[in-house]
Formats: structure tokens, sequence, C-alpha cells
């Protein structure tokens, strides 16, 4: 039997899961949003902050539901990057120290191949399969040939996609995050405003963000000073058209390219009911099959850090209790842990 214990803390949620030979029997999250939210943003200071106030109620928390103490547990796992520096910190510390006090291995966990492996809650992987990685701080196009074996074909070559939705959202007045409040808007508009689709130059599977939410804040800028109102809900849905429709047609360029036989959606931006609804659209009849992760994986949480642990367990891939943290570490890289 296999108990592990994992703390994910990279942005703005604290998160300790506790899973048993892969049953989930604790998972806990406490969101910063309506925090940040006041801001427009994460703010990465007193998210840290806010980290080390909730990490001790999370673990005892997680702990009363699963009915387990620490010393049942089989190793430590956290979410060693990518995300915020000071976030990550709060994470390393605490399951660096349960290990060093309970004698077990720490594992160190990619967020995003967090992201990813949260689908095997409600799916099994068919190899070789593309995932589309679309959250608030990367948009990444992977494929894998087999379990923890991650290429990346394409990627944006500025901003993430969750970002975008997010700055666009502030110009039109939207609360923060702005992803689910654009997603609700466009349901309501027409995609008549016209927007550039970024051209991302080099890679074939690469995009780009920063042209688009330029456009659309010289779009609103310029209705302002004519003194004329944006129609939120058409400019919701124009954006949603290109920023999504960017996504989709590189996505189905690599697994057309790449002849994969599934398709995986993950991270933040893949609540996106246009994203989920279109790639189920596209890939009828293809012959490649679909994960759409439940509304409860796409937000940071460490049910996915844990799915993960469980397999880096059977490897043994364990670190030292030197590890640092790696706001930048590359999915292509989740077995380089070595401190920088
Ligand atoms: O980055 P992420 O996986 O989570 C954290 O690390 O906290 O997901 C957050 C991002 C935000 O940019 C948010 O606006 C976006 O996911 N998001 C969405 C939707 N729901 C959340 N973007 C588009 N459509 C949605 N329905």
């Amino acid at each position: 039997m296999t108990r592990i214990l994992a703390i994910e803390s990279s942005c703005d949620e604290t998160a300790v899961a506790i899973t048993e030979d892969g049953k989930l029997l604790a998972n806990v999250v406490a969101t910063q949003i309506e925090v940040h939210e006041k801001f427009g943003g994460v703010m990465p200071e007193i998210a840290s902050r806010l980290h080390t106030e909730n990490i001790g109620v999370c673990l005892q928390q997680a702990l009363d539901k699963s009915g387990l103490r620490f010393e049942d547990m089989d190793a430590f796992a956290v979410t060693r990057g990518p995300g915020l520096i000071g976030c990550l910190h709060v994470g390393l510390q605490a399951a660096k120290t349960l290990a060093m006090l309970y004698q077990k291995p720490l594992i160190p966990v990619h967020h995003l191949a967090g992201h990813i492996y949260a689908n095997e809650y409600v799916g099994e992987f068919k190899f070789p399969l593309l995932c589309v990685v679309v959250s608030g701080g990367n948009t990444e196009f992977v494929i894998m040939k087999d379990h923890m074996d991650f290429e990346i074909v394409g990627e944006t070559k500025d901003d993430a996609v969750g970002e975008c939705y997010d700055k666009v959202a502030r110009v039109l007045g939207l609360p923060y995050p702005g992803g689910l409040p654009i997603d609700q808007h466009a349901k309501l508009g027409k995609p008549v405003i016209h927007l550039p689709i970024p051209d991302a130059g080099g890679g074939k599977y690469d995009v780009s963000y920063s042209g688009l939410k330029t456009a659309v804040i010289n779009y609103v800028n310029n209705r302002k000073q004519k003194g004329e109102s944006v129609d939120v809900d058409d400019m919701a849905c124009s954006f949603q058209t290109v920023a999504i429709g960017m996504i989709l047609d590189k996505a189905l360029k690599a697994a057309h390219d790449y002849h994969v036989n599934q398709v995986i959606l993950a991270g933040g931006v893949s609540a996106n009911s246009y994203l989920r609804a279109q790639m189920k659209e596209k890939l009828e009849g293809s012959g490649i099959d679909l994960i759409i992760p439940p509304l409860w994986c796409t937000t940071d949480n460490a049910a996915m850090i844990a799915k993960v642990a469980e397999r880096l367990y059977q490897k043994k891939f364990f670190a030292p209790l030197d590890l640092g943290v790696d706001p930048n570490w590359k999915i292509d890289h989740w077995d380089d842990y070595t401190t920088k």
C-alpha cells in the first residue's frame, strides 16, 4: 500500500491531497481569488504570505478528512515549479520539513505534469497523445509517447492564453480571473469585431497572444476617446473566437502530424466552454479520443500532484533535502531537479 501526501502552492491556491494506492482520500484547496480580485491579478508577495498562513490549516484538514497521520505516509510530494518563486517556496519548505521529520522521501513534481495527469482521474491515457496545456502562466502543446515522456512541440512566444483572457477582461471592466466572465459574455455576443490573428512566426505549432491583447486594448481605447461604448458581449465573443481558434488550429495540426490516438485538455483555460465544445466537434469521427477534465481538475489542486507523485514513487524519483524551487521549470526537463 502506498500513501502519498501532496502539496501545491505555485500560484494562488494552497492545496493538500492524500492518496492511498491511487484513491483520493483528501483533496483540500484554499483559494485566494477573493483577495487578489481587488488587484485585478495575483499579487505575488501577498500570495506567498497567504500560503504561509494557510498551509498548516490545509495539512490538518487533509489529515482529518483521510483519518490518517503524517507518520502513515510513504512520501511527501510537492510542486517544485513552474510558478511564483515565493509561493513555491512555502510548499517546498513544508514538504521538506515533513520529509525530514518523518524520514520519508521527498518527491518534486512539475506543475503542468500535474495538470496533465489530473486527467487520469477520469480517463486512461492512450499513447501517443497530445496534451493541450492552457493556463494562466503557460500555453504549450505537448506530445507524450509514454508515461512521463513530454516533448514540447509548440508554445506561446509571449503571453499565456489565460493571462491574455485576464488582461482583456480587465480592459472590459470584467472581474478577475477573466476567463469565466469572458466565456459567459461570449455566449451572448457575436464575433463581429475584427481582431488580427497573431502570427507567432517560427515554429509550426507556436502561438502568440500579446498582439491580440494589444488589439483589444487599442480598440477599447479608441472607442473611449470617441466617447463611444464597447459592446462587451461582442468583444468577448470576437476575442474568444480568435484566442481559442488559435489553440484549435495548432492543436489539430499537431494531432494530425503526430498521428496521436488521443487529445487531452489541461490547465485553467481547459474550463473554457467554447474550447471544450469545439475540440469535441472537430475530433468527432476522426478516430482520435478526447479527455476533457472535470471542472475541479482544471483549477489548481494537489490531487493532480499526488497522481504524478504515485508514478514517481514507483520510479524512486526522490530529491535531496537541499532541493530548490524552479519557477521556470520546463516540462521536458521534469527529471532534472538539480539545485540551480
Ligand atoms: O493558471 P491556471 O491553471 O490556474 C492557476 O494556476 O491558478 O488557470 C487560471 C487561468 C486564468 O487565467 C483564468 O482566467 C483561466 O484560467 N480560466 C479560463 C476559464 N476559466 C478559467 N479561461 C477561459 N475560459 C474559462 N472558462
